[in-house]
């Protein structure tokens, strides 16, 4: 697994190429199990968690075929998954329980991994496959859904982003109208939608609270390149908050960034949105308070890139963590590094400003892992980043490499390095 060796960085300067995004490519992965007939990705980015996803979908009896940045799924004929070590891999694999009921009339999913960060049930999933039709249930660390799925009113206790996947892809293929009330309003679900109605779906109000669906008896596979990756932007727009950079995200959508840019022009950056793109300039100088929310509120997963800019901004942040309720781990990597940062359940106080000193450091979830990334490029001496759990890689393609192409003084290394009197 990689680790990092990481020394200052000077201004980021230059452009990166955002990626399309994963929270957009999984669950369209998972969707294309619905289809009849060949589904062809493009710019499928190289993450471990792809990778993972299509293992998943082969467990099912997919034919997955990668060349490039192009993917082609199969699915013509389906079956339970047979290798649950593939559905372990990663928390996404609960979005095959929808389709694979749709489909066979029967899912059973072994409960998945992912990371570390909160408890993550499955509850609203469960509850609206129930409200769709299905004997849904959770036991013995395996997820099942049985029965004809019919149309039906679902309200989402929360607008969670994985339920509403779920239930838009099970009720695509279900007899009758589906309504989901209080959905997620995230752009990967309106993406999700525009690749099912591309394949025959019948879907209104995606990106709104009140999605409702027309079932159809089938779907076709169709070609499709899904969004760009908002986290990727918004983690480099951090990294150019950080070092005082002047950046330009080719790609990159500040209409799914307002929560972000909102944020970071109030400490001080400037923000050119173009069509292309986005340009960051400046330096983020005083902190923020920063409220994690659904869509369109600020994004959980920016909370640890985030927090790494208001360590080093004037005066005091206060974050509050509203989405997951252990999401503060990068945190005690930070204070280890001379950040002044308390937290309290979900409340975290950073008083910014402060010097950061390398340390070694470990990534222990993927966006803390990232987090931690742009802490060693802002800190004095170098920083030892271990990410034995290969975190950064489950979600970011290089994003190593990428800061690399910017001016940031990362060495990639296969095992970890001794530590030296540098790294305390
Ligand atoms: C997705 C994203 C993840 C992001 C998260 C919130 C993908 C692959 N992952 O995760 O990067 O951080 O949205 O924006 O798209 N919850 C329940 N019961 C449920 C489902 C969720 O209580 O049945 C809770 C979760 O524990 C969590 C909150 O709802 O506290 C949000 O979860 P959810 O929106 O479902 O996130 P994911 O879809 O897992």
């Amino acid at each position: 697994m990689p680790n990092y060796i990481i020394r200052p960085s000077p201004a980021l300067q230059g452009e990166v190429q955002i990626n399309t995004s994963k929270n957009a490519v999984l669950p369209i992965m998972a969707a294309s199990l619905l289809c009849n007939t060949p589904v062809t990705l493009h710019d499928v980015p190289g993450l471990t968690d792809v990778d993972n996803m299509a293992q998943v979908l082969i467990a099912c009896g997919a034919a997955v075929k990668r060349e490039g940045r192009r993917m082609t799924i199969r699915a013509e004929s389906l079956h339970q998954p047979l290798d649950a070590e593939a559905v372990h891999k990663l928390r996404a694999s609960i979005l095959i329980l929808g389709p694979l009921c749709a489909r066979l009339g029967d899912a059973e999913v072994p409960l998945p991994g992912g990371c570390a960060i909160g408890q993550r049930p499955i509850d609203i999933h469960l509850r609206g496959l129930h409200a769709l039709g299905a004997v849904a249930s959770q036991e013995n660390c395996l997820a099942s859904a049985h029965g004809r799925l019919r149309g039906n009113t679902i309200y989402l206790d929360f607008p969670s982003v994985g339920a509403t996947e779920n239930l838009m892809m099970a009720a695509a293929l279900a007899n009758g109208n589906t309504r989901i009330e209080n959905a997620a309003k995230e752009p990967e679900i309106v993406d999700l939608a525009d690749f099912l109605i591309r394949c025959g779906a019948k879907i209104m109000g995606a990106g709104t609270g009140t999605v409702i669906i027309e079932g159809v008896p089938t779907l076709q596979g169709t070609e499709y390149t899904p969004i760009p990756d908002r986290i990727e932007a918004g983690t480099l727009a951090c990294a150019a908050a950080i070092t005082e950079g002047s950046v330009f995200l080719s790609g990159a959508r500040a209409d799914h960034l307002r929560a972000l840019l909102f944020k970071l022009r109030e400490m001080g950056m400037i923000v050119q949105e173009d069509a292309l793109g986005l340009r960051l300039r400046g330096r983020a100088k005083r902190g923020a308070d920063v409220r994690t929310l659904s869509y369109p509120g600020f994004p959980t997963d920016l909370q640890a890139p985030m927090m790494t800019v208001c360590c080093k901004a004037a005066g005091q942040s206060i974050f509050l963590e509203t989405i997951f309720e252990n999401r503060y781990m990068h945190a005690v990597a930070l204070c280890r590094m001379g950040a002044d940062i308390r937290t309290e359940g979900r409340m975290a106080v950073v008083h910014g400003g402060r010097p950061l000193y390398g340390a070694a450091v470990e990534a222990t979830d993927l966006r803390a892992g990232a987090a931690l990334m742009l802490a060693g490029m802002a800190a004095e001496g170098e920083t030892r980043l271990s990410d034995e759990g290969g975190h950064i890689n489950r979600g970011y393609e290089q994003l190593d490499e990428k800061l690399r192409m910017l001016g940031a003084q990362i060495v990639t290394v296969s095992h970890p390095a001794p530590l030296t009197n540098a790294a305390r």
